[in-house]
């Protein structure tokens, strides 16, 4: 049997796979187990930034592993303490929670909003508003903040204490914020929703409500973080600041780890017991997320990041077939005509690109932020090969 059958005999049904099997990686290259090279612009959905089997993040993290790897939450270790403070200075928040993932990075916000709510105003603030097409996990509460019905429906009854509104549309937020609410979460990008960039005229409302209401504004920047919009957190180019931030998948190109971010006086409502996770923080991820921050830093990619974003939209625009490229650095959706989207992203993968249809009628490109300017002309050719 190979992979494939073992996996559906082994595995969890819980994915609808693609059927290849990639054996290596090397920059925005993936090579399957037939030898075939693919151009990555999914990166494991918006993870592997700074490339495939990237050396300086490999060196960190051999290292590492070889000096020490775990002790718990019980000690202190450096490589944690750097990366916090290094997050800090760079999205201008001032302590961190350190996670696992994007879900439980969330999981932790959430907790903090409610710590938070409670101390301000009680028990009864605890609510957390979120957006309707929105992503915030599949954990149950980060489920129950994600604003996909048919996500949630088979899992029902989710936690209490979440709602979501339309997107865009401040009005019906205002009218859903109360006493009982403790924070407002949103995607600055919906990703998931279909690579759908929010308004920064309803954003700038957003913060102006909370700051009324005096309710927390949190910003899930799992899979818009770390350089993936061309700013290192994507709200520092529209013109805000959140309360609470959360990122995850491109901090450590693929080691698992998520972190919950905060202002001084949001992140101290947090006590000592309040929260915790046996992995947060190890040495191992800790120096490949510091090594991935290097790399963005030292190889200017946000530059890189911003002028690849144009050129993508640049000749994914002059392409038969597509009516409209939307999203922010390289984050971004092409439009097609049709709803043929996993048609599209399946021929694709035959001309040798890694894509995915992100909604019936949108191809998400989510390329390493390496990505050189022939290998976006690359791209975009092989996906108007598989248009055609
Ligand atoms: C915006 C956003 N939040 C949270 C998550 C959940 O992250 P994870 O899958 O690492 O739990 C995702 C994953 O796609 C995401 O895009």
């Amino acid at each position: 049997m190979n992979v494939i059958e073992r996996e559906s005999h082994a595995v969890m049904q819980t994915y609808g796979r693609t059927p290849v099997e990639f054996v290596s990686g090397e920059g925005s290259w993936l090579t399957d187990s037939e030898g075939k090279r693919y151009l990555d612009c999914l990166t494991g959905l918006a993870v592997v930034s700074v490339g495939h089997a990237n050396p300086a993040v490999a060196s960190a993290v051999a290292d590492q592993m070889a000096t020490l790897v775990h002790v718990s939450n019980f000690f202190y270790t450096e490589p944690m303490v750097e990366l916090a403070e290094r997050l800090n200075r760079l999205s201008g928040l001032d302590r961190v929670f350190f996670a696992n993932c994007g879900a439980t990075a969330n999981e932790a916000a959430i907790k903090l909003a409610r710590r938070w709510g409670q101390r301000r105003r009680g028990t009864e603030c605890h609510e957390v508003l979120s957006l309707l097409d929105s992503f915030h996990g599949r954990t149950l509460a980060t489920l129950a903040a994600t604003g996909q019905e048919t996500k949630q429906a088979v899992f029902r009854p989710l936690p209490p204490g979440f709602s979501q509104v339309p997107r865009g549309d401040i009005e019906a937020l205002e009218a859903r914020v109360g006493p009982g609410t403790a924070a407002v979460m949103i995607e600055t990008t919906q990703g998931e929703g279909g690579v759908v960039p929010l308004d920064t005229a309803y954003l700038a409302e957003v913060r102006r409500l909370c700051d009324e209401r005096e309710v927390l504004l949190i910003v899930d920047d799992v899979q818009t973080g770390v350089g993936r919009t061309g700013s290192w957190f994507s709200w520092q180019q529209l013109g805000f600041e959140p309360d609470i931030a959360t990122t995850a998948k491109a901090l450590a190109n693929g080691l698992p780890l998520g972190v919950a971010m905060a202002r001084e006086d949001v992140a101290t409502a947090f006590e000592k017991g309040d929260h915790a996770t046996t992995f947060g923080g190890g040495p191992v991820v800790c120096r490949a997320a510091l090594a991935v921050l290097d790399e963005i830093e030292g190889r200017d990619l946000l530059t890189n990041t911003t002028e690849r974003s144009q050129q993508f939209r640049d000749e994914l625009t002059s392409l038969d077939g597509v009516t409209e490229v939307r999203g922010r650095g390289l984050l971004l959706a092409a439009v097609l005509e049709t709803d043929r989207a996993s048609e599209v992203a399946a021929r694709c993968l035959d001309e040798g690109l890694v894509v995915n249809a992100v909604q019936p009628d949108a191809i998400r490109f989510a390329p390493p932020l390496t990505i050189s300017p022939d290998e976006v002309t690359t791209a975009v050719s092989r996906l108007g090969a598989a248009l055609r």
